[in-house]
């Protein structure tokens, strides 16, 4: 695309690239994911190369490499953690496993002040380490430029090409200074200032009325969400409103209310919208299903046939009409897109036709290069409302996504007792079900612990959930039942299906949550909040709600949210009310180990 500028991110499967990706955006360098297995002459066209983390070890057999002759370009590489240790192996330093892993904040001592990429960094500053290996030895020509604690070679750099290596991550916000250095890194690669969205919405309008030339239409499928609604307005800016038909399929799985208040906004801006109600027929088909992905694909299918319905029933046919989608540069990657993204989900927007459509060049993507707070970014250039563009991200699978319909599953024997010194009013159970999450850059599908409401202090909670998820591979999340201090019964399961009876019920529990979200004015501090049904009660016949607030970038991480308490009672006690809930649920995990969805 576009900057003849470009940064370019080599993806080692970590769940970093993403986060590198848009910060460098935001510091006005277009950057784009790469896989470690490109021709050279792919590499050499970019203005800079960061090597991003990852979950193997470069001493390892089959660990990812890059092609040879790769250090000898001139372009300017920054490797991060594993690709600092990779780019030091390949030249001929050594790296081990180190006795102990390196995990959480380290003090950052610059030693050697004068390289270009140390630059107005402080002396000592915190930064974010998270390593099992380390380098032990220098290539030849590679100097210190700041050490940490437990780490000599925490930063350094060949004396007079432009390779650094870096052994923390100064893309995530735990290192204070981390945006300084990347800031530097952007600077000397000649990449400042080279893009921007104002520039993206100009080459997209061109890009557009290429790909779609005229006699051609786009037949958008609409989500309710601000990405489709952004690519509306795009699509309609570059070839006119009348060439672009919005379709939303009701999937039976939407937000209260939501089919409505789309259509009302949406008709405000003159955007042509039709309504396809297929909820039947998704409830049929799902009503049984429980595996995760198999609904995904279940999702993913039905919703290409509705549109093919759609279609031919409303005589779009594909001679004339493209098909256009609100995907996002996140959605195009996490499935796999590159080598060593373990495939974590299925995203509904890249099914296996859709990616035969793709191929064809049957598919318009107007905003598959961007990242969501540029998403909001190009929203208000295109005049959407303000309260359109803060929505919270939605799935494309909507509350399937959200409602935990897995069988009984038995909790595996796992002492807690360890704990009962540190925390003696904690208590901790297992939740008899399965939900997805992501351990070590893989998708995991594993039990949650619930523990007693045994503090007020968020930083306990915290801390707990994290030993917990760190100590306890069975055990991917960690949720706290607000008000229960003590658990006096068992937990009882009640079956749930997907369906329109219990999609109702998590329906009216959603909408409850995100009045108070709204009333208390603490909506645009959550990244995202699922309101997530489960199959577990503290009565017969009846379910939990777990609550997920959580804050985030890019989606890639996330933290969980610290509601205040007066807030979360309210939510609480609002949601006893309803009938058929008798227990609430707060998320105590971070992604990773947990994804933001529960799926
Ligand atoms: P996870 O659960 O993987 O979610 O942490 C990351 C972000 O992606 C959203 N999400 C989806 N969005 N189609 C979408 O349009 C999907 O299939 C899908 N699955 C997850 C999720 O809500 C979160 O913002």
């Amino acid at each position: 695309m576009k900057s003849d500028k470009k940064i370019a991110v080599v993806d080692f499967g970590g769940q970093y690239a993403h986060l590198i990706a848009s910060r460098i955006r935001r510091l006005g360098a277009y950057t784009e994911i790469l896989s470690n297995e490109e021709p050279l002459s792919v590499y050499e066209s970019y203005a800079g190369i960061i090597l991003s983390g990852g979950p193997s070890s470069v001493y390892e057999t089959g660990a990812p490499q890059l092609p040879s002759g790769f250090f000898n370009t001139s372009v300017p590489v920054l490797g991060i953690c594993y690709g600092h240790q990779l780019m030091m192996r390949a030249l001929g330093g050594e790296v081990v496993s180190a006795n102990t892993k390196e995990y959480g904040p380290a003090i950052l001592e610059i030693e050697n002040a004068n390289s270009e990429l140390s630059k107005s960094l402080s002396l000592k500053t915190k930064v974010w380490m998270s390593h099992g290996d380390e380098v032990v030895r220098l290539p030849n020509d590679f100097q210190v430029i700041a050490q940490s604690d437990h780490c000599r070679y925490a930063f350094v750099s060949h004396t007079s090409k432009k390779l650094y290596g870096i052994q923390f991550h100064p893309e995530v916000t735990h290192s204070e200074e981390g945006e300084i250095l990347l800031k530097n890194f952007v600077e000397l690669c000649g990449a400042s200032a080279t893009w921007s969205i104002s520039q993206f919405l100009e080459e997209q309008i061109q890009t557009l009325q290429n790909k779609v030339p005229s006699g051609k239409n786009v037949f958008l499928l609409v989500s309710g969400g601000v990405d489709s609604s952004v690519a509306y307005l795009l699509l309609a800016k570059a070839l006119g409103k009348d060439r672009v038909k919005g379709l939303l399929v009701d999937t039976g799985f939407m937000r209260k209310n939501e089919v409505k208040d789309l259509m009302d906004n949406l008709h405000q801006v003159g955007f042509d919208l039709t309504v396809w109600d297929e909820s039947e027929v998704f409830y049929k088909h799902l009503q049984n299903e429980f595996e995760p992905e198999k609904k995904r694909r279940i999702v993913g299918d039905l919703f290409l046939e509705a549109q093919g319905k759609a279609t031919t029933s409303l005589g779009l046919d594909a001679e004339h009409w493209l098909l256009g989608q609100g995907t996002i540069y996140p959605d195009t990657i996490e499935s796999g897109g590159t080598k060593h993204s373990h495939k974590i989900k299925t995203h509904h927007n890249r099914v296996p036709q859709i990616e035969a459509l793709i191929r064809e060049g049957k598919i318009v993507e107007p905003i598959a290069d961007l990242y969501k707070d540029e998403v909001r970014d190009l929203g208000r250039k295109l005049g959407l409302p303000e309260r359109w563009i803060e929505r919270h991200p939605f799935p494309g699978p909507g509350l399937v996504v959200r409602m935990i319909v897995s069988p009984k599953t038995n909790p595996p024997p796992i002492d807690f007792a360890v704990w009962n010194d540190k925390f003696p009013k904690a208590e901790i159970k297992i939740l008899p079900i399965l939900s997805v999450g992501v351990q070590g850059d893989q998708r995991s599908y594993a039990h949650c612990a619930v523990l007693s409401d045994f503090t007020s202090d968020w930083k306990e909670l915290d801390q707990l959930s994290v030993e917990i998820t760190n100590t306890k591979k069975e055990i991917n999340r960690v949720v706290f039942a607000p008000g229960i201090t003590h658990f006096e019964r068992e937990f009882f399961y009640t079956k749930l299906s997907l369906d329109k009876e219990h999609s109702d019920i998590l329906r009216e529990a959603d909408a409850i949550v995100n009045q108070i979200l709204y009333e208390e004015s603490i909506h645009n501090e959550i990244w995202q909040m699922p309101v997530v049904l489960v199959p577990v009660g503290l009565r017969e016949n009846s379910y939990g709600v777990v609550l997920r607030p959580v804050e985030s970038t890019e989606a890639m991480t996330a933290n969980f949210y610290q509601m205040n308490r007066n807030i979360l009672s309210q939510i609480t006690n609002k949601l006893l009310n309803l009938p058929n809930i008798s227990l609430v649920m707060y998320d105590l995990t971070h992604k990773p180990p947990g994804t933001i969805e529960w799926e």
